[in-house]
């Protein structure tokens, strides 16, 4: 079969291989949500106030997203997992907001790349799905970039730009 580079991925998706990486996604969210339920809490400092309240807002978002993800792998007849990815601690704000940065820069990432294997397996529903969530990650994305007075990667090229 001959595939540009960018359409390999999705081209040889598969169902069970799709199960598992929305698996990740899930892992993700979970992670998504121990993070903005705690760094919420404990941001202090009068410059960080608005931050914190869009982080609360942000954990509520990745609730929603975790139930979408985990009803997909259930009707592709998978089991959704239950082990979030590791939260990192620090006692530093700018820290914990670049650490929820790099991860909603993996899981925008990832997404997008979701969204194309759902394509190519016909699942045009779940790109959909996969879509309005990305809507709001990529707000996240936003949100954080800005509170850190920074410009939002590029996540489109794969890769470099996004590391630190
Ligand atoms: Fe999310
Ligand atoms: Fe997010």
């Amino acid at each position: 079969m001959a595939t540009s580079t960018s359409a390999q991925t999705a081209s040889e998706i598969t169902r069970p291989r799709l199960i598992e990486l929305l698996n990740e996604d899930l892992a993700r969210e979970y992670q998504a949500i121990i993070a903005y339920v705690v760094y919420s809490q404990v941001l202090k400092g009068a410059e960080y106030m608005n931050i914190a309240d869009q982080l609360e807002l942000h954990a509520k978002q990745e609730l929603d997203h975790a139930l979408t993800i985990s009803r997909q792998i259930d009707y592709l007849g998978g089991m959704p997992t239950v082990t979030p990815k590791s939260v990192k601690t620090s006692d530093k704000a700018k820290d914990m907001l670049r650490f929820d940065l790099d991860n909603e820069n993996e899981t925008v990432r990832n997404y997008r790349e979701r969204i194309r294997q759902c394509e190519a397996l016909g699942e045009f529903a779940m790109a959909e799905q996969i879509r309005q969530i990305l809507t709001q990650e990529q707000d996240h994305q936003i949100d954080l970039a800005t509170a850190l007075g920074e410009e939002v990667a590029d996540m489109s090229s794969r890769g470099a730009k996004s590391r630190k």
